[in-house]
């Protein structure tokens, strides 16, 4: 038997102490900006504006606020049972147990029993349909969280149901026709008889299927709110939320209040990735009603068992395709249909759903293409949004198409992918019309082949391969391209508040909300230049729906493009009030006064920056602007799946190089190179470290978190840390090269940046086609491995034997 091909398999903790040490020696992020006082303030890197906070244990999240006198908890009573009728419940006796204040039903609900985000179909407290196994049905508020914790357990042996079978896998719903949504249907002819015509005419045809699991969203901080009564019957909501604006309209609905009696605010979020944009609403309302019947402050904090029980996460999706291709591995046509679980209710199925089959091109030009998409129904929690919104698994598909034509052919993977990708000025018209104007894949993979040195690794791997029987080599590249805004176009505005205090010191309101991602800081920045002054003196505070009204959720990545430009219009604006006063009071030209390094050049004359706002203040300048941004351009018809649904788009690649066991399914990443586009990056090292985070974020719901739900019983098994695998600081590659393109976005984005949080979790696909390529190379990549996603080590293990069985 072979021998550990490398040390560093053997050797995490040592592996990770060196990422670590490379880590810090790219962000030495004091040392750039210290070196950057040109009065520029973005395009520095610089750190997380709370990141003292973080590591010292003194940031504070919803559970950190202190409780005020009179807080009850509460805790949610589960349905034990994935389908049926609730026919009773004899609560009462719960209600007589000690510490027990209250137990609240539907019945109790004084408004709207929904908290659907665009369709109203998602009850808050079951009002009789059992739709899943961890539905919450009653909440019990109790004078602590442990006997509140405690009475809920006992859902069980308190409620009657009339259980039936659940429906639990896509596949079954498919069958059964039954959906969330109406299918939608997206479709592009470039010759006659589209589709269909262009594969029967191929000179290949491939079909088959394919499947890639669902994600949780493992946030640090569980879902979790916080209600507090206040005077005149209105609300005051902490809420560890994505949408405050949301929770606002769900809260009010649920008590019959008016949008103005509701407050909802959140300083900062443990990490959201989607998980608490509309599904942080439950949560928000059973908190709201509670405190609002018991007239006392109410807090609900999820344990992490419950969280994964009640809420949903990514989708996962089946696949069913065929493509017909040429001699060189040209896709001609491609028709797929497309099936996720979508869970009990639509949540937000449908523009999951659109941005799958948005993102099915990826970075390819497909002429003919037929794509359909169906949201199965199915007896289990509700899917949402998770960080790619449904992108990573459109895209995920056309790749496993390109790694298996590529196979097919004997060819370099990276050539057939290259033939295919968009070209510049023709072959550049996405399935829905958009034209890619903005188009850099070429360029950025050609760069990451040469520094990765793509070519000769691919060749030492065969070597490798070739010598060593039992571990694997394997190599792969994977290009991205994601489009940049919400496809819904109203949801793409922002506003922002910016404060100038007489002492010169700025405080920044805006719409977006702080989940780790650094949008405080990028638009702390933005501010900060545009006044010309030091970092130091803007504050970023909570978000908060008493601030800035009808705010969009912080998601699809559009947070500091909108929120940016929306503070950078109201810095702007006090910036011409403050220059046409300096010009006043001091002579000169308005529009020649310049603020930099904390300074005021006026008429030759300097002046601090509050010297002069003291000054405006006397004079009676308003020295406090709202701000306001949206998109411009954006059109997109729902029902034909047509027109420009992107401001732009974003593109990456990476390089990754695994091992295998083929004698038990084991892997190791051994490094992975990374060339992602964040166009003219605001803070390279806030960029660095999304790209970094969703790599691993993505690599781990490519390989190793696997979920089940019991085929009778319909239960989320793996429903724990110990039994959901989330990858660890340890799984990081001990070799690591993450860069930032050079490149401005070729649109007029906030200072030419671009979107960074979602995109880079498509990078990891180049992990999933590297054990492809290790797993292939056991039957000397002549067949084609059935590899599904997540490529546990047992998932990879049996696509070994396979591959074994039909090579030998
Ligand atoms: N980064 C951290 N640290 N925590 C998060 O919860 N969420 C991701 C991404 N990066 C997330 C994150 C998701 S799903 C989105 S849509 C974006 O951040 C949202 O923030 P942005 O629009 O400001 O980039
Ligand atoms: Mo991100 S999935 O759009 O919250």
């Amino acid at each position: 038997m072979n021998k550990p091909i490398d040390a560093r398999l053997m050797q995490p903790a040592e592996a990770f102490a060196n990422y670590l040490k490379n880590a810090a020696a790219r962000i030495d992020v004091g040392a750039e900006a210290r070196a950057h006082d040109d009065g520029a303030r973005v395009g520095i890197s610089r750190p997380h504006e709370s990141a003292q906070l973080h590591v010292a244990g003194e940031a504070t999240y919803i559970d950190d606020i202190p409780e005020l006198t009179g807080t009850l908890h509460c805790a949610l009573g589960l349905s034990p049972v994935a389908n049926g009728r609730l026919t009773g419940m004899s609560l009462d006796a719960l209600r007589a147990l000690p510490g027990v204040v209250a137990v609240l039903s539907a019945a109790d609900i004084p408004g709207t029993n929904d908290c659907g985000s665009i369709v109203h179909d998602d009850p808050i407290l079951c009002s009789g349909d059992i739709r899943y196994l961890g539905q919450p049905v009653f909440a019990v508020i109790a004078e602590t969280r442990d006997i509140a914790r405690r009475v809920a357990a006992r859902a069980k042996d308190v409620l009657t149901i009339e259980a039936a079978p659940p429906v639990l896998t896509p596949q079954q719903a498919h069958a059964k026709g039954q959906y969330v949504l109406p299918p939608m249907h997206l479709e592009r002819a470039t010759h006659e008889g589209g589709a269909k015509a262009a594969i029967a005419k191929a000179p290949h045809r491939l079909q088959s299927t394919f499947e890639v699991g669902g994600q949780e969203q493992f946030y640090l901080e569980g879902q979790i709110s916080y209600a507090i009564p206040k005077e005149g019957g209105a609300m005051h909501v902490h809420c560890s939320t994505q949408h405050p604006s949301e929770m606002q309209h769900l809260v009010a609905h649920a008590l019959r209040l008016h949008a103005n009696e509701v407050h909802v605010e959140c300083r900062r979020m443990g990490g959201g990735f989607g998980g608490k944009e509309s599904q942080s609403g439950l949560f928000a309302c059973v908190a709201a009603i509670a405190a609002h019947t018991l007239q006392r402050p109410v807090k609900l904090r999820l344990d992490r068992d419950d969280d994964f029980l009640i809420t949903g996460r990514r989708h996962c999706f089946w696949y069913e395709y065929e493509v017909g291709y040429d001699d060189e591995g040209r896709i001609l046509g491609a028709e797929i249909s497309m099936v996720s679980r979508a869970g009990h209710s639509a949540d937000l199925s449908g523009p999951v759903m659109t941005r799958a089959m948005c993102h099915f091109d990826n970075a390819y030009w497909l002429p003919d293409v037929s794509m359909h998409g169906y949201s199965g129904k199915t007896n289990t929690q509700s899917n949402t949004a998770f960080r790619g919104f449904g992108g990573p698994q459109g895209a995920i598909a056309i790749e496993n198409i390109l790694d298996t034509v590529a196979r097919a052919l004997g060819r370099d993977p990276l050539d057939v992918r290259r033939l295919n990708f968009y070209g510049k000025t023709e072959r550049n018209v996405t399935p829905y019309d958009q034209v890619v104007t903005d188009n850099i894949i070429e360029e950025l993979v050609t760069q990451l082949e040469t520094s990765s040195d793509y070519r000769a690794r691919r060749a030492a791997t065969a070597a490798f391969n070739a010598a060593s029987p039992v571990l694997k080599r394997g190599l792969a590249l994977a290009p991205l391209k994601f489009g940049i805004s919400f496809n819904v176009k109203h949801f793409n505005q922002a506003g922002a508040l910016v404060h100038v205090y007489t002492d010169g010191s700025i405080l920044v309101n805006h719409g977006a909300t702080e989940m780790g991602q650094g949008v405080n800081t990028k638009v702390a920045q933005v501010v900060a230049h545009e006044l010309g002054v030091s970092f130091e003196s803007v504050r970023v505070t909570a978000t908060d729906t008493t601030k800035v009204a009808n705010t969009s959720a912080t998601a699809a990545s559009t947070g500091a493009d909108l929120n940016g430009k929306a503070a950078q219009d109201a810095a702007r604006q006090i910036r011409e009030r403050l220059a046409a006063c300096a010009a006043e009071r001091h002579g000169g030209d308005a529009a020649a006064v310049q603020f930099a390094n904390d300074k005021v050049v006026v008429n030759g004359r300097t002046l601090d920056f509050c010297t002069l706002v003291a000054e405006a203040y006397m004079d009676r300048v308003q020295l406090w602007s709202d701000g306001f941004y949206a998109t411009p351009g954006l059109s997109w018809n729902k029902e034909t799946m047509k027109g420009r649904p992107f401001y732009y788009f974003a593109y990456g690649a990476a390089v990754s190089e695994v091992v295998v066991d083929t004698l038990t399914g084991e892997w190791k990443l051994l490094r992975a190179d990374i060339l992602h586009d964040a166009g003219r990056s605001l803070n390279p090292a806030v960029d660095i470290g999304q790209v970094e985070g969703a790599f691993i974020q993505g690599m781990g719901w490519l390989t190793t978190e696997e979920l089940m739900w019991h085929p009778q019983s319909g239960k989320l098994t793996t429903h724990a840390p110990s039994t959901y695998k989330i990858p660890t600081a340890n799984d990081c590659p001990p070799v690591f090269n993450v860069q930032l393109y050079e490149g401005d976005n070729f649109e007029d984005s906030i200072h030419r940046s671009k979107a960074v949080g979602e995109p880079p979790l498509l990078l990891p696909f180049s992990v999933f086609y590297a054990i492809r390529d290790a797993i292939s190379s056991a039957g000397d990549h002549k067949v084609d491995p059935p590899l599904r996603a997540p490529a546990t080590s047992e998932a990879i293990l049996n696509a070994i034997t396979a591959v074994q069985a039909s090579a030998a």
